[in-house]
This record gives structure tokens, C-alpha cells and sequence, in this order.
């Protein structure tokens, strides 16, 4: 059996690397919607592409990547003929990856799917890349029971839904097995690179989203430099390379003291870095899945997240891009008592570790080589 795996964002590329483990002739295509980012997981990973569209450009639109895509990858579905295309989760290469299979009557896998926020722009464009990518798929890898109802909400036939948990935990879970004996060596590196010691609470943050370009960033950056200078800690963030988010974060938050503004991290020196904190402030998915896990409160810079396991489980917060918020409950956390330990969660409702070797077994025994 041979299945092309198309992603291009460091997500997709974590989130499907030990699915493509699982198989002997698998064909990977980049679409190089991220560059550094994702280049940083494919060397770790120690990865090799067949084709890279390489499609960024600085400060992308969504015109540019979905064009862009689906004009390049036209002649490698024709050319390598596989016996499904597998895409994961929400991003426009997602979206892409998915329409170009359909265009060439090849069946599509869809991992991750049935996430929902019901706020066709938030998050954005990601809600609606979900919606569309759905009726192209022909396999759903559903990774909680909450998505998996909502895909049969939709129509879809449950023959066709497997509930799988996610793979993002599979990954969390190596890494973090990885690392029990590199403590002291990532200890180093962090205080070497960037004269990062843990010798306070630290607080962790990422931000990226699209929804949350001006106003938001401007009021997530107002809140990180209240908490900075209120409280005893440190704050961590490694930024997305994003000019939207660069230019704010960079003008608002270099300069303070406790504030360590660093590039996006290798992904195990991030999970070290989530190992690390305190806590968590954040917006992205992928983080709202591995914070249960570790065992981190998380706060997310969302009015309404796909997510919502989480967020019942008490480890999760929406608090939006509100500064006095945000700025609210970093305090209340900081202190530790009762919030702290009602949002540190007993156990992850993401997964268990498991979830590409069996999406891997269902994809080999359903798809005819
Ligand atoms: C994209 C996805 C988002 C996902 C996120 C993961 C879309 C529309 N967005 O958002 O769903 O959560 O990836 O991080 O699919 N850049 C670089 N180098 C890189 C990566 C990005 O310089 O390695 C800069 C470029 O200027 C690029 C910009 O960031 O134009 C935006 O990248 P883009 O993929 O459009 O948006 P993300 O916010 O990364
Ligand atoms: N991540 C990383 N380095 C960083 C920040 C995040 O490796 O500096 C990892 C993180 O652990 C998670 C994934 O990247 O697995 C999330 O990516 P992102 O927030 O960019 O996208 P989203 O999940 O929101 O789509």
C-alpha cells in the first residue's frame, strides 16, 4: 500500500510522523507552507521529503498558499499514482492536500477530524478548512468521541469513523520518554542560548492566530508586560516567525527583564520547555492537546476553542485577548491554592499514545494496495 502524506505547517508535521512510520513505501509531500518551522522537525525527526512545493512567501495570503499548492501538485499525484493521500487537521494546506486528491478520485484519510468550534471565522481560516476538508475525506481518524459525534452529526457514515485518540500524543509521549536522560544537557542549552536558569515560576506563551492579528496581539502583549512587571517570574516565548506577530511582540515586550523573547523552539527543546513551566498561555491547538498531558494549567487567548475537552476536564481557561483577563488569572495562578490545582489535570483527554499504530493497521487493512 502506498499512501502520500501531504503537510506543510510544523503541526502536520509532528502530528503525522509516527503515522508515516508505520509504513514501508510512504511518499512525503511538503508543501512548504512553512519553511524554518517546518524544516526544524523534519531534521529532528531526521525525515526526508520525495517533493517540496515550496509555496511560502513572506507575510503569506490564503490565495497565495491555495493556488500555489494546487498548481504544483497536479503532476506528483499523476506521477506517484498512491493509494491514498492521508492529510491532517485544519491548515490550508490541509485544505489543498485534500481538493487536489479529490480532483484525481483518490481516496483521502483524514486525521483529526471532527474538531469543531461552530465560529465559521474563529478560529480562522481553520474552522472552515475542517468544514470543507470533511466531505472530500473518505476515512475519518476522529481523535475524541466529541469529534467523532460531530462528524456523524454532519452525515457522515459512522462505517467510515475511527476513534482513534490523537497523534499529536504519540509524538508528546516519545519525546518526553526521550528526554528523561538530557535533563542536564537541556538545562544548558537554555541557559547557554538564551541565560535561561528556572530558578522562578515560569510562565510559557505561544500566540499565532490569524483572528488575533492587531487589536489582539496588542492586547496579549499589554497583558504579558503587566504580569512581567507585577509578579516574581519569568516569561517565556518563543515567537512565531509571522511578521504579524513579530513586529508587535518585538516593539511591546524586548527589553524586559524577565521576559525572554526566543525563536520558535525545536519541538523537543519545546516540550522541555512545557515540562518547565509553571503554566501555559496560549492560542494554539496543538498545545491545548499536550498541556493535559504534562500536567499544565493552560490559559487560551480564544473566545471559543475546538478543543473543548480541556475546558471540561478544568485544565483549560478561554480567556481570550481580554488584558484584564488574561492578566486576571495569570495572577491567580501564580499564586498557586485552588485554581492551580483545579486546572492541573489527573489525566489527558487526548490520547493515549497509541493512536498512529492504529490509524496505520486501519489504513493497511481497508485500502487495496
Ligand atoms: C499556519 C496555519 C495554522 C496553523 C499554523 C501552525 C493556515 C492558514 N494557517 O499558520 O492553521 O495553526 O500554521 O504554526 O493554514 N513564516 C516563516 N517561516 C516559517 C513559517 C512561517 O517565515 O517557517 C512566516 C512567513 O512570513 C509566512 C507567515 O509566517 O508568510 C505566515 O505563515 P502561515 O503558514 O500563512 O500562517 P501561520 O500563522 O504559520
Ligand atoms: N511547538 C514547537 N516549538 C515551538 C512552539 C510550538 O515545537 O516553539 C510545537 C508544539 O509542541 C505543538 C505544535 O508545535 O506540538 C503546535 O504548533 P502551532 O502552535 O504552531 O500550531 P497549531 O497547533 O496551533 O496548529
Amino acid at each position: 500500500m502506498k499512501p502520500l502524506f501531504i503537510f506543510g505547517t510544523r503541526p502536520e508535521a509532528l502530528k503525522l510522523i509516527p503515522l508515516i512510520k508505520q509504513f514501508k513505501n510512504p511518499v512525503i509531500c511538503l508543501t512548504g507552507q512553512h519553511k524554518e518551522m517546518l524544516a526544524q522537525v523534519m531534521s529532528l525527526f531526521k525525515m526526508k521529503a520525495g517533493y517540496d512545493l515550496k509555496v511560502m512567501k513572506k507575510d503569506q495570503t490564503l490565495f497565495s498558499i491555495t493556488a500555489g499548492i494546487l498548481l504544483k501538485i497536479e503532476k506528483i499525484l499523476e506521477k506517484e499514482k498512491p493509494d491514498c493521500v492521508i492529510v491532517q487537521g485544519d491548515t490550508t494546506t490541509t485544505l489543498a492536500g485534500a481538493l487536489a486528491a479529490f480532483y484525481k478520485k483518490i481516496p483521502v484519510g483524514y486525521v483529526e477530524a471532527g474538531l469543531r468550534s461552530f465560529d465559521k471565522y474563529r478560529p480562522f481560516p481553520e474552522e472552515m478548512n475542517r468544514k470543507l476538508v470533511t466531505p472530500l475525506a473518505d476515512i475519518y481518524f476522529a481523535p475524541t468521541k466529541e469529534a467523532a459525534k460531530n462528524l456523524i452529526n454532519e452525515g457522515i457514515n459512522k462505517k467510515n469513523i475511527y476513534m482513534t485518540g490523537n497523534t499529536s500524543i504519540d509524538t508528546l509521549m516519545l519525546m518526553v520518554q526521550e528526554q528523561k536522560s538530557r535533563e542536564k544537557a537541556l538545562l544548558n542549552f537554555f541557559k547557554a542560548a538564551y541565560g535561561i536558569e528556572f530558578d522562578k515560576k515560569t510562565i510559557l506563551v505561544t500566540g499565532h492566530r490569524r483572528e488575533n492579528f492587531g487589536k489582539g496581539f496588542l492586547n496579549i502583549c499589554a497583558a504579558l508586560k503587566e504580569t512581567a512587571l507585577k509578579n516574581d517570574v519569568d516569561i517565556i516565548y518563543p515567537v512565531h516567525l509571522n511578521p504579524q506577530v513579530q513586529k508587535p511582540v518585538n516593539k511591546i515586550l524586548s527589553g524586559i527583564k524577565n521576559i525572554y523573547l526566543i525563536p520558535p523552539q525545536e519541538y523537543d527543546k519545546f516540550v522541555f520547555l512545557m515540562q518547565k513551566a509553571y503554566f501555559i498561555i496560549t492560542d494554539s491547538g496543538g498545545v491545548q492537546e499536550e498541556a493535559p498531558s504534562l500536567k499544565k494549567p493552560v490559559l487560551v487567548m480564544r473566545e471559543v476553542t475546538e478543543r473543548k475537552e480541556g475546558v471540561a476536564a478544568g485544565n483549560a481557561v478561554l480567556v481570550g485577548t481580554d488584558r484584564k483577563k488574561i492578566v486576571k488569572f495569570a495572577s491567580a495562578l501564580l499564586k498557586g491554592g485552588a485554581l492551580y490545582k483545579k486546572m492541573t489535570a489527573k489525566k489527558n483527554p487526548y490520547g493515549d499514545g497509541k493512536a498512529s499504530k492504529k490509524i496505520g493497521d486501519i489504513l493497511k487493512k481497508i485500502i487495496p494496495a
